[in-house]
């Protein structure tokens, strides 16, 4: 296998075949030379969660289980390929729920050794990032990163493809995870936060929900304050039996969270001296922040770049288009000692 790695690097065109499974998505896709997405298959487990709230571990695990080999065949098919083109399997390996990320690791290792090809094992974060490689095609680093999804939050230097340096992160909830939290409280299905970036395009900016001022000169975050006072306001206002205008308090809510999330990433622009700013993760979809990023991100004559819509949620091509640059720098080989990690360093 050494050998077939030294030869995937000098290739010229490189197709490879990635899977993800590290939370409520079974995703496949097939990826040319890390940008061109020749098929990308998500089976979305959400309508199974929504009556739980949230994602419930084992049934992802089970229904991942279920649907991986029929997306692997539709993947190929719709790439019009056959398993012998594949130049290399790459899966995300961590950071995610361990019985999740166990059916794709396997599913993957299982692929490499029937098919003997390459196995590549990508940080699902690596992924998020690339996840703009495919939709801007000359977008190339050094830049700047805003990582925003279900467990991530952070600013994050990307120097080259694969030189990451964090520059601050939350302290506590992912602001995915905030968004998920406040929608439950309101009753509104998961995932919480298309929901919320829906209600509060109705209501108005007029209940004091703020973020915590600890951490205002640096480059951190903390959402579980502003969580929290979003749901003892809820709760108050319930006792006291007075109405709750939900449309009010999703905005102000997504008002105060995008506000810190922009101030904090115009400031690391401004550090750095970066004019790339690239967002990446599921709450990179929210259209709020993507109104205030991109306009404050230009009046320091610079620019915010967000993934189209289907990447910036979990899928593979994203994983797809990370491991053509961990090849290409000779990272990411793995075998078949190859294991889940539910959490993971950058
Ligand atoms: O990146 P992702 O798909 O999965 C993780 O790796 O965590 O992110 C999922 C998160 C969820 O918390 C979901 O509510 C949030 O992204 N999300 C949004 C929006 N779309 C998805 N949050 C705010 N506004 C949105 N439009
Ligand atoms: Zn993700």
């Amino acid at each position: 296998m050494l050998d077939e790695f030294k030869n995937l690097r000098s290739k010229q065109d490189l197709i490879i075949l990635a899977i993800e499974s590290s939370c409520d998505e079974t995703a496949v896709s097939v990826v040319k030379n890390g940008r061109e997405v020749l098929s990308n298959i998500i089976a979305s487990q959400i309508e199974i969660h929504r009556r739980f709230g949230g994602v419930v571990p084992e049934i992802a695990s089970r229904n991942h289980l279920l649907a991986i080999s029929n997306l692997y065949e539709e993947a190929l098919k719709q790439a019009g390929i056959s398993a012998e083109e594949i130049d290399a399997i790459a899966v995300t390996y961590g950071a995610g729920l361990m019985g999740a990320l166990l059916v794709g690791v396997n599913f993957a290792k299982g692929l490499s050794y029937a098919l003997g090809k390459p196995l590549i094992a990508v940080n699902h974060v690596h992924g998020h990032i690339a996840s703009n490689y495919i939709t801007y095609k000359d977008l190339k680093p050094p830049f700047l990163c805003l990582m925003v999804s279900g467990g991530h939050t952070a600013i994050l230097k990307v120097s080259d493809y694969h030189k990451f340096k964090m520059l601050g992160s939350t302290v506590d909830d992912a602001v995915g995870e905030a968004f998920d939290k406040v929608a439950r409280v309101l009753s509104l299905p998961y995932p919480g936060g298309p929901e919320i970036d829906k209600l509060a395009k109705l209501g108005k900016n007029n209940i004091k929900f703020t973020v915590s001022n600890a951490l205002k000169n640096t480059l951190n975050f903390s959402f579980s304050g502003i969580k929290t006072s979003v749901i003892n306001y809820v709760h108050k206002m319930e006792q006291k039996k007075e109405k709750i205008i939900p449309e009010d308090v999703a905005r102000s809510f997504e008002e105060s969270v995008t506000d810190e999330l922009v101030e904090k990433t115009i400031r690391a622009m401004k550090l750095s001296k970066s004019k790339k700013v690239v967002v990446a993760g599921g709450v990179g979809a929210n259209s709020m922040l993507q109104e205030k990023l991109r306009k404050k991100a230009k009046e320091i004559g610079g620019e915010a770049f967000f993934p189209e819509l289907k990447y910036c949620t979990d899928n593979a091509a994203m994983i797809g288009s990370a491991a053509y640059y961990y090849i290409k720098k000779g990272l990411g080989r793995a075998d078949l000692t190859l294991t889940a990690r539910p959490t993971i360093d950058l």
